[in-house]
């Protein structure tokens, strides 16, 4: 071929491909996208205009991120007719099939169009919007990097949420986090368009939240002695030692929280768990237990057992007294300001895990089985739910609580959120029930994700693949009653952000995606290549996240003559998993895992590291055969 030729060529089809866009990465995907050619280039100067007061915030929220990452100076104007080369924001008129939280998304190369039916429509559509612009405007900081062009491709976007019910649940209890973190969590979660934050408020391990007519709630019940380490190995607290481990929110901060989450379309509930996670009320005030005695904040050393078959014991009683009037009393008053300071219509009551051994010794708690003809604990426990009830709805508000609830019979009007699989979900959808589904299957973002040898301590496995396939719809249940899903944090083992954010990306994305985009949009595959993009876009907003889903899994078994077989499994399918038995470091030029190995004589561990592209992407896990051995001898 003539040399000229192939240059002219190659010169096109590179050209070919830059003015090509590579498809956007949204997450969670939207419900219809279609590229076109070319980019809407980011002027330096520009306004951003809306025709709504009420959209004011949110497009002065788009601009102060711009204006952040870029160092433009954009302002934001109030107007109603088209201005030439701006970002238009606008609130439509019953625009049809996009519903309350719907946007639709038109970028030319000439101008940028957002339309919805509301301010929290325009907000999502902003979200996505950004995911359109380079990782680089994630930053907190100005970038100056020349070679960056702050460009997004023609696109046009219509897209609404599947639920209107997307929560994350964050555990404020087991380890406490900063009204600025909170603040933060917000801003990460909005990305995903998630709009529910459920905060555990609280549990053994700390009360965080001001209750002014009870005030040892918090002056007690919110501090502990500090440890660190390996959460449940610790040694119990001593009465003489210093409580010098906690926090709580001051009601001015609660009504900061549940302000500064409202400008972001967020809703907060509250979660006050009772009857059982009682530790820290019940050290506040003893008189509340069935059992008397002096009680301190669990700090983290262990006082519930599971052997393991599902069951469980307490070893110190951690429940409030269901046969105790001043525990309704106390309840009351809790209730009364919990309601006053969250405008949302659910307040959950925890009503998970209650041990109730202590409850089975009681005099008091005999008697009121006789008195009220309860025949087990498990209607003792209805009876507490429906007094907690009661009480909640005269707040004016409606109870929600996690699945046990649904022991010894509903109470009346109560909201169930599904949490030991779907099970309970469905049993009380069909009692007509409203439902979240927050599935330990699927949407538990503290448990493993990778192989335990490899990853912090916690509990059982999640990976991210499994994650991915939550459906929030059980079949045979009216979709109707399906409020939504969530994802779970809880911070037992999480005692700072960077921990807390390790847990929940990228599974807090697969989530959001099982619960805004339709379900015949969901592909694993386009996932993957989506989430990978957006590991830039953490990266440049500072966020953690991890990358187990590069790594590999283990799974072991005999071969006829009982020597062990080792299979690695993938996650990535594109990932090469290169290995050894040496005791040295496996890298792209040892061996490829083409099938399952057996293990040399005497070997003591394998290695195994994932690479894509002659780059290590997963963490070099060891994995001692004595571990393996013991795998392969379980049941
Ligand atoms: C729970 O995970 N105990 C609701």
């Amino acid at each position: 071929m003539n040399k000229f030729f192939l240059i002219a060529a190659c010169t096109l089809l590179c050209l070919g491909v830059l003015a090509q866009p590579a498809t956007p990465a949204i997450i969670p995907q939207p419900v219809q996208l279609q590229q076109g050619q070319g980019f809407f280039t980011l002027p330096a100067t520009i306004t951003i205009a809306t025709n709504s007061k009420e959209a004011l915030p949110v497009a002065q929220m788009l601009g102060k991120q711009i204006n952040k990452a870029t160092g433009f100076n954009y302002a934001v104007k109030e107007q109603s007719e088209k201005l030439n080369g701006a970002l238009h924001l606008v609130i439509g008129n019953n625009i049809a099939g996009i519903g309350q939280e719907g946007y639709q998304l038109a970028v030319t190369t000439t101008d940028v169009q957002l339309q919805a039916n509301t301010a929290a429509g325009l907000f999502y559509g902003v979200q996505t919007l950004l995911q359109l612009l380079p990782p680089a405007i994630e930053s907190n900081t100005v970038i100056n990097d020349k070679s960056i062009a702050w460009q997004m491709p023609v696109v046009t976007i219509t897209d609404y949420p599947r639920f209107g019910w997307r929560g994350l649940m964050l555990d404020v209890s087991r380890h406490f986090f900063t009204k600025q973190e909170v603040k933060d969590f917000i801003d990460n979660m909005v990305k995903y368009k998630y709009n529910m934050l459920h905060l555990h408020l609280t549990d053994d391990q700390g009360w965080r939240i001001e209750i002014k007519s009870l005030p040892k709630l918090t002056t007690v019940g919110a501090w502990r002695a500090e440890r660190t380490g390996d959460w449940g190995t610790f040694t119990k607290p001593t009465p003489e030692e210093p409580k010098t481990y906690g926090g709580f929110y001051t009601q001015e901060d609660i009504k900061e929280l549940v302000q500064y989450a409202k400008e972001r379309f967020v809703s907060i509930m509250p979660e006050i768990d009772v009857p059982g996670h009682s530790m820290a009320m019940v050290a506040a005030y003893p008189e509340l237990s069935c059992t008397p005695g002096t009680y301190l904040v669990n700090s983290g050393d262990r006082f519930m057992i599971w052997p393991g078959n599902g069951t469980f014991y307490g070893t110190i009683d951690n429940t409030l007294c269901p046969a105790n009037e001043k525990v309704f009393e106390y309840l009351d008053k809790v209730f009364e300001e919990v309601a006053a300071l969250f405008p949302f219509p659910y307040i959950h009551m925890g009503g998970d895990e209650c041990y109730k051994g202590y409850w089975e010794k009681s005099d008091a708690v005999s008697a009121l089985m006789k008195k009220e003809k309860l025949k087990d604990m498990h209607e003792v426990q209805s009876y507490f739910v429906k007094r907690v009830e009661k009480i909640v709805r005269s707040k004016g508000k409606q109870l929600m609580g996690w699945d046990e609830i649904l022991e010894g019979g509903l109470a009346e009007g109560a909201a169930v959120m599904s949490w030991r699989g779907m099970k309970g979900g469905i049993e009380a959808a069909k009692m007509n029930r409203p439902v979240v589904m927050t599935p330990n299957t699927h949407t538990y973002v503290d448990l493993y994700q990778g192989d335990p040898v490899a990853e912090p301590p916690t509990y059982s496995r999640l990976l991210l693949n499994q994650s991915y396939k939550f459906e929030p719809v059980p079949d045979g249940v009216d979709p109707k009653l399906i409020l939504g899903g969530q994802a779970n944090l809880w911070s037992e083992r999480l005692s700072t952000v960077r921990h807390a954010e390790y847990m929940l990306w990228p599974r807090g994305l697969a989530v959001a995606e099982s619960i805004w985009s339709p379900k015949e949009k969901k592909d694993w595959n386009s996932f993957l290549k989506r989430t990978e993009a957006h590991f830039d876009r953490l990266d440049a907003a500072a966020t953690n996240y991890s990358r187990s889903m590069y790594d590999a899994g283990f799974t072991v078994s005999k071969d006829a003559t009982g020597n062990l077989l080792i299979t690695l499994t993938k996650q990535v399918e594109d990932v090469v998993l290169h290995y050894s038995f040496d005791e040295s470091f496996p890298d792209q030029f040892y061996p490829v895992y083409t099938k399952p190995l057996t293990v040399p004589k005497d070997a003591s561990n394998l290695r195994v590291v994932s690479y894509r592209n002659g780059k290590q992407v997963g963490k070099q896990i060891k994995m001692p055969i004595a571990e393996l051995k013991k795998r392969s001898e379980r049941k």
